[in-house]
């Protein structure tokens, strides 16, 4: 019985992981228990007090969910795998990356990334595919100082050979994972991880210590103060973390992104009302237009609304490390537990017309960290979650004040798993046309700006 409900729960969250949810929801409430694979039972609650609950335990009671069939991508020295002190370490390592000047600067390789972007615009654009082009050129900037166009495009190629080698089958069976003759999935997933660990490894070992340059592996390099060269292991560890930063910031966002384009062709008064308020700057290459736009309160309502309604991370698992209560369960050690978070972000108590995109309902109301968690929560919450905020707004922003933006052809496109995380499964065509003047008033001050003729 156990093994066909195994299996019935494996398809049905293949198939569809927020209809599979939501149809638990609806047979047992609120929190429910699913035969996760590779993890067995996973209680999981989308009860708003039980969700506070899970989020306040400390670290010593639950803990990264163990063994994560993100393994064999990220390695086993990833933060998102790491439990206890060694997290706490490292996470206070990296957070200063994620946070003040640092934030700021990666603000100009955003900046960059799509208006280079933007001059080659196609006609249809294929939302999901630009924007995980865009959101690429960011991390690689970002990262690793990435920006000549040949050394972009070998990284691109390497980590779309490697998603596309962790198939959902090595991704959800760690049984599959075995060698066949050198020709078997699993064997073409370890050459791909291969091919992408010798260009990090090559730009690890051709950085000097920088002291100027503003990209994440040259402050992680100034932080050490071991000698050179480096240790085997020490060179395995940066890998782990420059690996886990590359795959967790870029599909999350690109699908994010996706999603946001999505809502704004299908939503022209959204999309208007924000274009009005980003507008009230001129001059859109300027920083203080930039500033302004980050300000807008319709562009932030409307990223959070979309966050809500899609979120590309539809759980948050632990791991039990200790027993707690979780209202009617005891649960033990060597247990799991997660939040139900597409269940929770669309509790009708929470969100009324929970279904309905409508970026309104964060303007009038604040939600609590246990009501509203796209980025996950507690001492596991998203490293990059202000960067990926700031980096879709600018991005929105940049696209929404030079174009008018709508679909090309209808579509109404359904969340499925599309790489490591949950993005729209059918193609979204849009057609953006260039605004000719973004307001009157913007068209005004242009004006006066724009210096007189010289005469003959
Ligand atoms: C819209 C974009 C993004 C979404 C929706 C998202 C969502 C999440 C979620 C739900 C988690 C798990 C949190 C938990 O277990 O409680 C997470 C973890 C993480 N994310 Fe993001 N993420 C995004 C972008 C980024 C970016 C841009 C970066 C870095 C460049 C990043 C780096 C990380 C890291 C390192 C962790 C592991 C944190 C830890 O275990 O301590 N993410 N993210």
């Amino acid at each position: 019985m156990r093994s066909f409900t195994r299996l019935s729960h494996a398809a049905r969250l293949g198939l569809n992981v927020e209809r599979f949810f939501h149809s638990m929801r609806v047979r047992h409430g609120n929190t429910f228990s699913v035969l996760m694979p590779g993890l067995n039972d996973v209680v999981f609650t989308s009860d708003p007090i039980l969700v506070s609950q899970l989020l306040q335990a400390d670290s010593g009671t639950l803990s990264s969910s163990l063994p994560s069939p993100l393994e064999p991508l990220l390695g086993n020295g990833s933060l998102i795998l790491l439990q206890g002190q060694a997290h706490a370490q490292e996470r206070q390592q990296l957070k200063p990356l994620f946070q003040g000047t640092c934030l700021h600067r990666y603000s100009g390789f955003i900046r960059q990334a799509i208006s280079d972007a933007d001059q080659h615009l196609a006609s249809p654009l294929d939302a999901q595919a630009f924007m995980k082009q865009v959101t690429l050129d960011v991390i690689l900037r970002a990262i690793f100082g990435i920006n000549t166009p040949d050394r972009r495009a070998l990284f691109s190629a390497a980590i779309g050979r490697l998603l596309a080698s962790f198939s959902s089958l090595l991704l959800l069976v760690p049984q599959s994972r075995f060698s066949l003759f050198g020709i078997g999935p699993w064997d073409r997933f370890l050459q791909a991880r291969q091919a992408l660990d010798d260009l990090i490894f090559a730009e690890i070992r051709q950085r000097a210590p920088d002291q100027n340059a503003d990209d994440i592996l040259s402050h992680l390099l100034r932080q050490r103060t071991d000698p050179l060269p480096m240790s085997e292991a020490e060179l395995r560890h940066i890998r782990d973390q420059l690996t886990t930063l590359l795959l967790a910031g870029h599909e999350t966002t690109a699908n994010s992104l996706a999603w946001a384009l999505y809502y704004l062709a299908t939503h022209t008064a959204a999309q208007s009302a924000i274009r009005q308020e980003i507008n009230t700057v001129p001059d859109i290459d300027n920083s203080a237009w930039i500033s302004n736009a980050m300000k807008s309160d319709r562009l932030d309502a409307f990223c959070k609304e979309v966050l809500r309604l899609r979120p590309v991370v539809p759980l948050v698992i632990r791991s039990v490390l200790k027993p707690i209560t979780l209202g009617q369960h005891l649960l033990l050690p060597g247990t799991y537990v997660g939040v139900a978070t597409h269940n929770l972000h669309t509790d009708p108590q929470l969100y009324p017309q929970p279904h309905a995109f409508q970026p309104e309902r964060f303007l009038q109301r604040k939600y609590k960290t246990h009501e509203y968690l796209p980025f996950g929560g507690s001492d596991k919450k998203c490293l990059g979650y202000g960067f990926a905020l700031h980096e879709m707004k600018i991005i929105l922003a940049s696209l929404v004040a030079r174009h008018a933006i709508r679909l090309h052809q209808p579509v109404e496109p359904v969340a499925s798993i599309q790489g490591l995380v949950m993005g729209p499964k059918q193609k979204i065509l849009l057609e953006l046309s260039d605004l000719p003047a973004v307001t009157p008033a913007l068209a005004e001050l242009r004006k006066q700006k724009t210096p007189a003729p010289v005469p003959e």
